[in-house]
């Protein structure tokens, strides 16, 4: 619902974006890294941490337990040697998803840890059972009452952990239970995102003992005591596949400074079989606009699959590629619910509730409409859209960029969340973009 004197993007579409973008450092590993730091007392500094909502929501949290915390442009020291409070205040009810991520330290320091009920973008019903089920499992008691989560334990043991799907949130929150257990941890059918990689490498530099092994496999020596380190939060691979997703579409062409592809394999193999071409530079990656897109078929997957946040921008793309695409979402039960205001700018985009991919996935039969069909390509034309979600958010720019007329997009501090200073970096490409 929209309310009176709300803040809106009003986006001139069809005009070719072209230059140079640097992209930020990720929102799902900095968030993470910036819990980390209450597992010492030892300062912890944080490079190239993205100041976007999220982060801020973060600092908060950690300043509110105690921790002092200076914040320099992108350069993040954590000092959590006042930390006093076992408790996430409920002032950050419903902000985000981080809150659970605090159990493991809180428990570490305190044997006990208060968390407020959860937030997030409404994707689907984002259950935290495994988390909660892996810190019994590692000796923690849990209730829940109205949504708050009550933790106590004496000192959390280190244990063989099987996840029933390979949760990013689930394999952080038992590795920064883990590090400090008392014993070995074992975490199989993990998530093996590189951002959670980048966490546990934060965590081996400040003295854990953590490796990855075949099959999706973390193990984890708890050790007595962990100290300060310095670490350089890695590069956003969401954000630099919604610029690719721009210079396709808007026929320009966009240097992203500091992509990786070492991040971005499975983004990259769509992106040349849809016909983007792209060039792999030393420093970041320039992708380029083709005459012609073609249509694919695809699913979203866990790492190394095409993640589950790059689908938004790849289905904008897709309703400009010829022909019949089809996208199966495996990792969300209910996360194309943004196609509604991208049919309505003209987009042929058809929901279905069957598995239309290569497998069957976890929500076969369950009355979830998680594949789609996408013909194309079809024109856009400017609208006035609301912003239900965060990707769905970039693809929303992306539709105001490449429709025809000036579209008007609310509920914008969603986007702010989780992409750095998104305006300034359009406006340097050309976009025609007004803040109201
Ligand atoms: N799941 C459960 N039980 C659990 C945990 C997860 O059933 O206890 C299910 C979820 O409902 C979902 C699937 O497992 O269907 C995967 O969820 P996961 O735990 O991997 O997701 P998450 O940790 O809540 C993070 C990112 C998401 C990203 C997913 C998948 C953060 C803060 N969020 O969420 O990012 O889509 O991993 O890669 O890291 C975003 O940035 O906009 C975003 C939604």
């Amino acid at each position: 619902m929209e309310t009176k004197n709300e803040r809106a993007y009003l986006i001139t579409g069809g005009i070719p974006l072209k230059g140079e973008v640097r992209v930020s450092g990720a929102k799902n590993a900095a968030t993470k890294e910036l819990v980390a730091c209450l597992l010492t007392d030892e300062k912890v500094e944080l490079d190239n941490v993205p100041q976007i909502g999220d982060v801020e929501v973060t600092l908060e949290m950690l300043r509110d337990l105690g921790a002092k915390i200076e914040s320099n442009n992108g350069h993040v020291t954590v000092d959590a040697s006042g930390v006093t409070s076992h408790e996430v205040s409920a002032a950050f009810s419903r902000k985000n998803r981080i809150p659970i991520l605090f159990l493991g330290p809180l428990l570490h320091r305190f044997k006990e840890a208060v968390i407020p009920s959860l937030g997030g973008c409404i994707i689907g019903a984002r259950p935290v059972d495994f988390h909660l089920e892996a810190l019994k499992t590692m000796g923690a008691e849990i209730t829940c009452d109205d949504s708050v989560y009550k933790a106590h334990a004496k000192r959390l043991k280190g244990a063989v952990i099987e996840l029933p799907f390979p949760s990013v949130g689930a394999t952080e929150n038992v590795m920064l239970s883990a590090v400090l257990a008392q014993g070995t941890t074992i975490i199989r059918n993990a998530a093996i995102e590189p951002e959670i990689e980048d966490l546990a490498m934060l965590l081996q530099a400040m003295g854990a003992i953590i490796r990855l092994e075949v099959n999706r496999t973390w193990v984890i020596e708890g050790v007595d005591k962990l100290h300060g380190a310095k670490h350089r939060v890695l590069p956003d691979r969401i954000e630099a596949a919604s610029f690719a997703a721009v210079a396709a579409l808007t026929h320009g062409e966009i240097f992203v400074r500091g992509a990786e592809q070492a991040t971005m394999i499975s983004y990259l193999n769509a992106l040349r079989r849809v016909g983007v071409p792209f060039e792999i530079l030393e420093d970041g990656i320039l992708f380029k606009s083709a005459d012609k897109l073609e249509a694919i078929a695809l699913e979203t997957d866990v790492h190394p699959g095409f993640m589950t946040d790059w689908q938004q921008p790849f289905v904008m793309l897709l309703t400009q590629a010829h022909g019949v695409s089809v996208v199966h979402e495996t990792v969300y039960e209910d996360r194309f619910g943004y196609t509604d205001a991208l049919r309505q700018m003209g987009a042929n985009i058809q929901l279905h509730k069957e598995c239309l991919g290569s497998k069957p996935c976890r929500y076969q039969n369950r009355d979830y409409r998680h594949s789609a069909i996408i013909v194309g390509p079809t024109p856009l034309k400017a609208a006035d859209i609301r912003i239900p979600d965060l990707r769905a958010g970039f693809s929303y720019l992306i539709a105001a960029l490449v429709a025809q007329g000036e579209s008007r997009i609310t509920n914008v501090e969603i986007i702010e969340r989780g992409y750095e200073d998104i305006v300034g970096k359009l406006k340097k490409l050309g976009a025609e973009i007004k803040v109201t």
